[in-house]
């Protein structure tokens, strides 16, 4: 038995990236932003929805560009912060303890202390409404180096990243349950 919870943006589990930016006097910003996730393989496109009264959102449109750093979980409460307060009157990097790096492809910054980072050109823009759909190119993904597997893949657990329950905490991700692409075929009818 299902209850229905009507038309709600509830989506879960949900990312809590941190979207880096450059606003207009050059100061490196971060945002929190939680609707957003890879959008597409080829051009390799990531996405974030973002509301015109962010202080990133025309740092975004002004520099085209922006990364996305993913936090760790020894970085909750940094990324919680850099969503309630703003660039426009808060030094965020400084603030919460965090280092900016400037990303090496595109003009923005990104959390040094964050394992994994992100570099985005703005590819497209579309207005959904309350939100802005900012499309990204990723032009490069930086990641600590023991965190790589030798296959190219992130080591999840190394990583710890946190995911965002919608509307209430953050998680650190559970266990694998099974090899993607593989599990699956179990359920193939044998030829
Ligand atoms: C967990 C979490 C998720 C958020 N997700 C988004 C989001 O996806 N889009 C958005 O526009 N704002 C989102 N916000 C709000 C912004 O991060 C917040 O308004 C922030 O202060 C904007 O920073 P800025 O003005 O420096 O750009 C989120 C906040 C939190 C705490």
């Amino acid at each position: 038995m299902k209850t229905s919870l009507g038309a709600v943006t509830l989506a879960f589990p949900l990312p809590a990236f941190l979207v880096g930016s450059y606003d207009a006097n050059g100061r490196a910003n971060i945002m929190t932003a939680a609707w957003g996730g890879i959008a597409s393989s080829d051009p390799p496109c990531l996405s974030v929805s973002i509301r015109p009264s962010r202080w990133s959102y025309a740092a975004i449109l002004a520099n085209r560009a922006f990364t996305v750093s993913i936090p760790d979980s020894r970085l909750a409460a940094a990324a919680d912060y850099a969503g309630l307060v703003s660039g426009r009157d808060h030094d965020k990097f400084a603030q919460a303890g965090l280092t900016a790096v400037r990303a090496e492809k595109v003009n923005a910054p990104y959390v040094g202390e964050s394992p994994v980072a992100i570099e985005c050109e703005l590819y497209k823009t579309l207005d959904l409404g309350a939100h802005t759909l900012f499309v990204g190119r990723i032009v490069d993904v930086k990641a600590e180096e023991g965190l790589i597997k030798s296959g190219g893949g992130l080591d999840m657990a190394g990583v710890d990243p946190i995911v965002f329950n919608s509307g209430g905490d953050y998680h650190r991700v559970g266990e694998s349950v099974g090899q993607a692409f593989a599990i699956g075929k179990s359920f193939k009818s044998p030829k």
